[in-house]
């Protein structure tokens, strides 16, 4: 593998990592009524949020991917009863660098952290790929499956009019919330 390191985002990470979030992720994990200038609100989101990411960077100092967890909660999206807890917010590596354990080496230095309340992550896939993208990378990081939300989470929530693939069916989204205690 390249030279790759983890630090702490800052500001000057923020255009790569919207870029990174915005042509990698199914737009479907944005929230219900958000613009559709997916560039703009993923900067606006980072913006305010970047402190709880950590980026990997190449030797260029070029972002080829990113993790964040964020603040303590207690209100969910999903009707679980999980009490207090934090979420993964995105987490996402460059295409071209998938598959060679950035992902789990992002998520684990964001997770060695935390050590208050169980951290939740909200996992995407579409159904062609058989499941969640990320179920390896949540196996090598200790998460569990704590609830499988079904495949019309997104429409019934009203997110799949936002999704870059629009016209496709509704029914082609996992979406599965795992847990880490
Ligand atoms: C999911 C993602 C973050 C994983 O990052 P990564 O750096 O490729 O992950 P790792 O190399 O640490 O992979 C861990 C395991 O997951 C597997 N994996 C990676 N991407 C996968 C995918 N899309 N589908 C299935 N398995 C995948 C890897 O092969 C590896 O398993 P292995 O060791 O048995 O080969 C990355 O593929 C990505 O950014 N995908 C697009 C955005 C996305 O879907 N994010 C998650 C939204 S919930």
């Amino acid at each position: 593998m390249n030279n790759i390191k983890i630090v702490k985002a800052d500001k000057s990470h923020i255009p790569q990592m919207a870029e990174l979030i915005t042509q990698n992720l199914g737009t479907c994990n944005l929230i219900k009524g958000a613009n559709n200038d997916v560039m703009a609100r993923n900067i606006a989101e980072l913006t305010d949020t970047v402190d709880y990411y950590r980026v990997a960077i190449d030797d260029n100092g070029t972002v080829v991917g990113l993790c964040g967890i964020g603040e303590v909660k207690s209100d969910n999206d999903y009707e679980l009863d999980i009490g207090k807890h934090r979420d993964v917010l995105y987490v996402v590596v460059s295409r071209d660098y998938q598959r060679q354990g950035i992902g789990t080496m992002l998520l684990k230095s964001c997770l060695k952290d935390i050590h208050d309340y169980p951290v939740i992550y909200e996992a995407w896939g579409e159904i062609k790929n058989g499941d969640v993208n990320s179920y390896k990378m949540l196996a090598k990081c200790s998460f569990d499956l704590l609830a499988d939300m079904g495949t019309s989470f997104y429409r019934d929530h009203g997110y799949c009019p936002y999704c870059v693939n629009k016209g496709k069916n509704c029914h082609a989204c996992f979406c599965k919330i795992y847990i880490y205690k």
